[in-house]
């Protein structure tokens, strides 16, 4: 541990936040590029009704880096300084650099959900069914559709699919019609269906077919139900580790300037 009183903090937040791996994987990466002396990576559990203390928090100690997670990354917004231009069409915060007493919001999810899908297909005139409409299913729209993909949303409430979907050229669905996922190239789960209660998967097995990727974009220490059945349907997968590794990555240059050492961190959460 080469910590000294220069090193600068860096951290997640969320409700939960215990079982993040973003401080093995971060702290990985300071270590083996040397700089676990420039920076540290810490996890604190904020609720989301403290989180104007938070920040002024940020500003007092002058915190780094923070990496934001459910349910805080649409919530952070009205405290910052400046929001990038892509996590302003996002709609959604995930990364904040302190750049010198000024709150810089940045999204860099819609990378974790775009550089896995892109090493199985090219997304040009895909469909994609998306679950969810939170702030990872707003990464996950701007991605796909950055790509010239087809957006099919289905949401459990029906307001806030039609919501996302007319922002993303899309079509909405509640999840009482999930039987239509079936046409679709690749399917992204987004949801917390399957996190908290681990037998629960938000596609039935039926709807799932060789065809197809599975994208479950929540990570757990656990393969989630979703991709067991997909894997037993012979569908390629794709598992929220992917995406957790792939805006990391992103987050990490924002955090410190260098580029992430892509094994190290990746060896150290898997
Ligand atoms: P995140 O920022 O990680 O996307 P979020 O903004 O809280 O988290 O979004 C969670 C998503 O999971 C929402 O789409 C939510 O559906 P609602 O819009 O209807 O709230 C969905 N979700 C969470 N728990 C669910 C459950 N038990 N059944 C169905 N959908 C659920």
């Amino acid at each position: 541990m080469n910590i000294t009183a220069r090193t600068k903090i860096c951290m997640i937040i969320g409700d939960p936040v215990e079982h993040s791996l973003s401080p093995q994987m971060h702290n990985a990466g300071y270590e083996a590029l040397q700089i676990d002396d420039q920076f540290v990576y810490l996890a604190s559990r904020v609720n989301v009704n403290d989180i104007a203390d938070f920040i002024k928090g940020i500003r007092a100690m002058h915190i780094r880096g923070i990496s934001c997670t459910i349910p805080h990354k649409i919530a952070v917004i009205p405290y910052l300084d400046k929001i990038d231009a892509v996590a302003k069409k996002i709609g959604a915060v995930n990364t904040i650099v302190n750049d010198e007493g000024k709150l810089i919001g940045y999204n860099t999810d819609w990378l974790g959900i775009l550089v896995p899908l892109e090493k199985h297909i090219t997304l040009q005139n895909k469909t994609v069914a998306l679950i969810g409409a939170g702030g990872a299913a707003r990464a996950a729209a701007f991605a796909v559709t950055k790509k010239g993909a087809k957006l099919a949303i289905y949401n459990r409430t029906i307001k806030k699919a039609k919501e996302l979907a007319k922002e993303f050229n899309g079509e909405a669905y509640s999840l009482d019609e999930i039987q239509n996922v079936k046409s679709a190239d690749i399917i992204i789960n987004t949801t917390s269906i399957g996190l908290k209660q681990k037998n629960k998967t938000p596609i039935p097995k039926k709807y799932i077919s060789n065809k197809q990727i599975i994208f479950d974009a929540v990570y757990d220490s656990e393969e989630s139900r979703l991709i067991k059945e997909a894997k037993k349907q012979d569908a390629q997968t794709i598992s929220g580790i992917e995406m957790l590794l792939h805006q990391g990555f992103a987050q990490f240059r924002l955090f410190t300037g260098y580029e992430a050492p892509i094994d190290i961190m990746r060896k150290a959460i898997t």
